[in-house]
C-alpha cells in the first residue's frame, strides 16, 4: 500500500473538508462566530490548494479546510502530504480516485541520497476506493520517478538492466538481455555503435509477459543512461540534466509493472536498448554509416542525435513480432520541448483514432498529450548523398516531426504511438514534484485499459 494513503489506522484522524473557491461566501457565512475569525485571521478565500485549520467548540485545531476550484486532477489534493502537518487525515465528502493519486503522488521524495526532512501527512481511504488500482499506479510512478532521478554514475547500462530484471522477475515476466559485442552478432549495429564508447557496455534488454493468443502490444523505451552528445558534445547547460535521457525506458518499465500487476490481458513485450552515448578513441563519428537491423543504411550528420539510432534497431526488432500496436516514450528532441513545452507530451501517431482516443484519455487522466503531425513532406530533410537517411535533419526546422519521421521508417505499417516527452518537472506543482516524472503514461495505460477491457 502506498504509504501516503492508509485503508486501516489505529490512530485517530484529522478531517479534510474541501471547500469550492465558488462556494466560499455561503461557506463561510455557515461558521461559527469562532470559525470565522479563524479564517479571517488566515486570510482564508478557498483559492485552489489553500488551507487552513478550523476549531472544535473548545478552540483547538480540530479540522482543515482546503480550497478547491472544482476540478478533477492531481492538484487537487496533490499539495496536502507536504502541506499539512504530518499525521493521518480523513476527506468529509467523496473525491474521485485521480485525486486520490494525486494525494499519493504528492508524497513522493527522491530520498536515495538525502533523507526526508519532513513525513508526508496520511490520508485514510474508505473501501469505496479502490486501493490496489491506486498503489499500482502510484508504484509505477514512483519506479518511473526513482528511475530518472538517479544519477547516471548509478544507473548505466548494467544499472538499468538490473532494475528491469527485476520488474520482470516481480511480475513472473521473462526478461533476455543481449549484451557487448553480443548485439553486433544479432544485427544491433546501431545499439552497439551509439553505445560502444561508454565503461558500460551497450545491452538490449527484452522483456516478455501474458498469456499466447492475447494481443501483442510492444513498448519500447529510450535507454540513454547519459546523453552527453558522444563527438559532437553538447554544451555544459545542454548536458547537465542529461541524467533523464533514460526516461523513456523509465516510463515503459513502470507502464509495464502497472500493466502486468493489473492483468491486462493483452501479452506483453517490453524492449529497452541501453546505453551510454559517451566520448572515447572507438566513439562512433560524424560521417560514418551504419548498417541497421532492417537493413536501412544510416549517415551519421549528428552524434548528438543518437536517441532515434538506438531506438531504430529496437523498433525493427519490435515491428518483426507483428504486433497489434507499438508504442515508444523517448526524451528524444529539445524540438519537442519547444512545440509543447515541459508539460505537456507530444505524441506522433499512424492511426488516427488511437491518436484520438489516447489524447480523450489524457485530458480525462491530468496527463495531457498533444499530438503533432508526421508531415511526410518533411522526409526530404533526411535526404543523405552516401547511404538511405542521415540520422539528424539539414535542417533544425521542425526537429520533432522529422525525428519521428526518422522512427517511421522502421515500423513498416503497424500501428505505432511515439511519445517525445520532457520526463522531468522544471518546477513543483501539487502532485508533480520537481524532477523525474511519468508523463503519458497514465493517459495510454487508461486508452489501454478501455481498449482491451479488464
Ligand atoms: N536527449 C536529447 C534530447 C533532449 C534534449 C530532450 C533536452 C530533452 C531535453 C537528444 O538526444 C538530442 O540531443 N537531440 C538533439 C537532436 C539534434 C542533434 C538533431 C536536439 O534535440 O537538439
Ligand atoms: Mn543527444
Ligand atoms: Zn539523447
Amino acid at each position: 500500500m502506498a504509504d501516503s494513503l492508509l485503508t486501516t489506522t489505529e490512530e485517530t484522524s484529522s478531517p479534510i473538508e474541501l471547500v469550492p473557491t465558488s462556494d466560499f461566501e455561503t461557506w463561510q457565512a455557515e461558521r461559527s462566530p469562532l470559525a470565522l475569525s479563524w479564517l479571517l485571521k488566515n486570510e482564508f478565500t478557498a483559492k485552489s490548494g489553500q488551507t487552513v485549520w478550523l476549531p472544535d467548540d473548545e478552540g483547538n485545531p480540530y479540522s482543515v479546510a482546503v480550497g478547491w476550484n472544482g476540478d478533477d486532477d492531481l492538484a487537487t489534493l496533490g499539495g496536502l502530504p507536504y502541506g499539512l502537518p504530518a499525521g493521518v487525515y480523513h476527506l468529509t465528502s467523496s473525491v474521485t480516485e485521480l485525486q486520490l493519486l494525486g494525494w499519493a503522488l504528492g508524497a513522493y521524495r527522491f530520498d536515495r541520497y538525502k533523507s526526508n526532512e519532513k513525513e508526508p501527512a496520511q490520508l485514510l481511504i474508505s473501501d469505496e476506493y479502490d486501493a490496489e488500482r491506486l498503489n499500482n499506479a502510484e508504484a509505477a510512478i514512483t519506479l518511473t520517478r526513482d528511475l530518472i532521478n538517479t544519477p547516471a554514475g548509478d544507473m548505466l547500462p548494467t544499472a538499468l538492466a538490473e532494475e528491469a530484471q527485476q520488474v520482470a522477475d516481480a511480475n513472473g515476466a521473462s526478461c533476455r538481455i543481449t549484451v557487448g559485442d553480443d548485439l553486433l552478432e544479432q544485427n544491433f549495429n546501431a545499439i552497439h555503435a551509439v553505445g560502444r564508447a561508454s565503461v558500460d557496455a551497450p545491452r538490449l534488454i527484452d522483456i516478455g509477459w501474458g498469456r499466447e493468443g492475447d494481443p501483442l502490444v510492444i513498448l519500447v523505451g529510450k535507454g540513454v543512461c547519459f546523453d552527453s552528445g558522444g563527438l559532437d558534445i553538447k554544451s555544459a547547460a545542454g548536458m547537465r540534466t542529461m541524467k533523464k535521457d533514460m526516461g523513456g525506458a523509465a516510463h515503459v518499465l513502470g507502464l509495464a509493472q502497472l500493466i502486468m500487476a493489473e492483468r491486462l490481458p493483452i501479452r506483453l513485450r517490453v524492449l529497452v536498448p541501453a546505453v551510454e552515448n559517451a566520448i572515447a578513441g572507438n566513439a562512433y563519428r560524424p560521417g560514418d554509416v551504419l548498417q541497421t537491423r532492417n537493413g536501412i543504411t544510416v549517415e551519421i550528420d549528428n552524434t548528438d542525435a543518437e536517441g532515434r539510432l538506438v531506438l531504430c534497431d529496437a523498433l525493427a526488432l519490435a515491428a518483426e513480432d507483428q504486433p497489434e500496436l507499438i508504442i515508444d516514450f523517448s526524451t528524444l528532441t529539445g524540438s519537442a520541448r519547444s512545440a509543447v513545452g515541459a508539460e505537456i507530451s507530444a505524441m506522433f501517431c499512424n492511426n488516427d483514432d488511437v491518436a484520438q482516443d489516447i489524447y480523450r484519455a489524457g485530458v480525462e487522466q491530468d496527463d495531457p498529450v498533444w499530438r503533432l503531425p508526421l508531415h511526410q513532406p518533411y522526409t526530404h530533410m533526411l535526404e543523405s548523398k552516401i547511404a538511405d537517411t542521415v540520422n539528424s535533419a539539414s535542417s533544425p526546422y521542425g526537429g520533432a516531426i522529422t525525428a519521428a519521421l526518422f522512427l517511421q521508417k522502421f515500423i513498416a505499417a503497424i500501428d505505432w504511438v511515439h511519445f517525445d516527452i520532457m520526463a522531468f518537472n522544471n518546477r513543483h506543482r501539487p502532485g508533480r514534484p520537481a524532477g523525474g516524472e511519468a508523463m503519458g503514461i497514465r493517459a495510454v495505460f487508461a486508452y489501454l485499459l478501455g481498449r482491451y477491457g479488464g
